[in-house]
């Protein structure tokens, strides 16, 4: 880490009235860091600014202060946060953006700043659920096998290119944006969540899907599809989560970071 020469410039104190708000950074592009945001808006105890990576041309914003765009690593992050005199960093970020969380501990480190992490809990099988759980999507791609399958794909528009390797499947994929890179056989639908069960049964059926290749996201807003795909009797094949950075303050939602925001604010410090 390039700290050598740098001056140590302390941690902003923490404020203890209102007229002095608590400077945050939500690390957000995720529907809790949305629903976080938006519990913040008009709360003068806060002074929140939203941050999203860039990587969708339309995201959606919170009536806040936003920025766009990566911060240039670890140190650039660690920059911004001295600059802006940050507080507390909210990582709202999803659970497969492994490198932005694990930023996000190291510049809070080195900045001497809070760090509240955001985890929603995995999503785990029931007993009648045909799931295969892989590491990656290379090796989601290998699962499939040889015979043809009909897949969708709920993986984002990023990482389709795994799939090219495997395109004597049927593949419709689903994402907020047309995916630039995807498999031969493939008809891309763009869509949003939430999504709810009724939309996501008449999407297996219409399509006569048989198998659904999913990451491993856990929280509500996509959950619906796999209880259609156990209705349906359709595979699973679910990308489970990359190794995520260890956090002293971590909470399962949005309604619980706000509750965490709010305590912090009545208490004045945290252990
Ligand atoms: N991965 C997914 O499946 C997924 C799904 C839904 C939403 N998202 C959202 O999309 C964003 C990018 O995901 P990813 O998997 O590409 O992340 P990532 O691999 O963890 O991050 C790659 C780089 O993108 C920049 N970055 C990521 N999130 C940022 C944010 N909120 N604000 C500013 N810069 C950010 C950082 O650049 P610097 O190093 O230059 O700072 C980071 O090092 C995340 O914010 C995530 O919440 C991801």
């Amino acid at each position: 880490m390039t700290t050598i020469g740098r001056p140590l410039k302390p941690p902003p104190p923490m404020p203890k009235d209102t007229q002095h708000p608590l400077k945050l950074l939500i690390l957000g592009g995720t529907g809790e860091a949305m629903e976080l945001a938006k519990g913040l808006e008009d709360d003068a105890r806060f002074d929140p600014v939203y941050s999203v990576a860039g990587r969708t041309r339309k995201p959606r914003l919170p009536n806040l202060r936003c920025r766009t765009g990566g911060f240039g690593g670890i140190q650039g992050l660690v920059d911004w946060i001295r600059a802006e005199g940050t507080h507390i960093i909210i990582d709202a970020t999803h659970p497969f953006a492994a490198q932005i969380s694990a930023n996000a501990a190291a510049a809070a480190d080195q900045a001497g700043c809070k760090l509240l992490a955001l985890r929603r809990p995995a999503w785990t099988p029931e007993p009648e659920d045909h799931w295969r759980s892989v590491p990656h999507m290379a090796a989601a791609a290998q699962a499939l096998g040889d015979t043809p399958r009909r897949v969708l794909l709920t993986i984002g528009q990023l990482e389709l290119a795994a799939f090219c390797q495997a395109p004597q499947h049927h593949y419709i994929t689903r994402s907020v944006e047309l995916p630039e890179t995807r498999p031969p056989q493939c008809l891309c639908l763009t869509q949003r969540g939430p999504f709810q069960l009724e939309d996501e049964l008449a999407l297996l059926r219409e399509h006569r899907i048989d198998t659904l290749v999913t990451k491993n996201s856990g929280g509500d807003a996509t959950r619906a599809k796999l209880e259609a795909a156990r209705q349906c009797g359709v595979q699973v094949v679910m990308v489970e989560r990359p190794p995520v950075a260890q956090v002293a303050h971590k909470v399962p939602h949005a309604q619980a970071a706000l509750a965490w925001l709010h305590q912090f604010t009545s208490n004045g410090a945290f252990a």
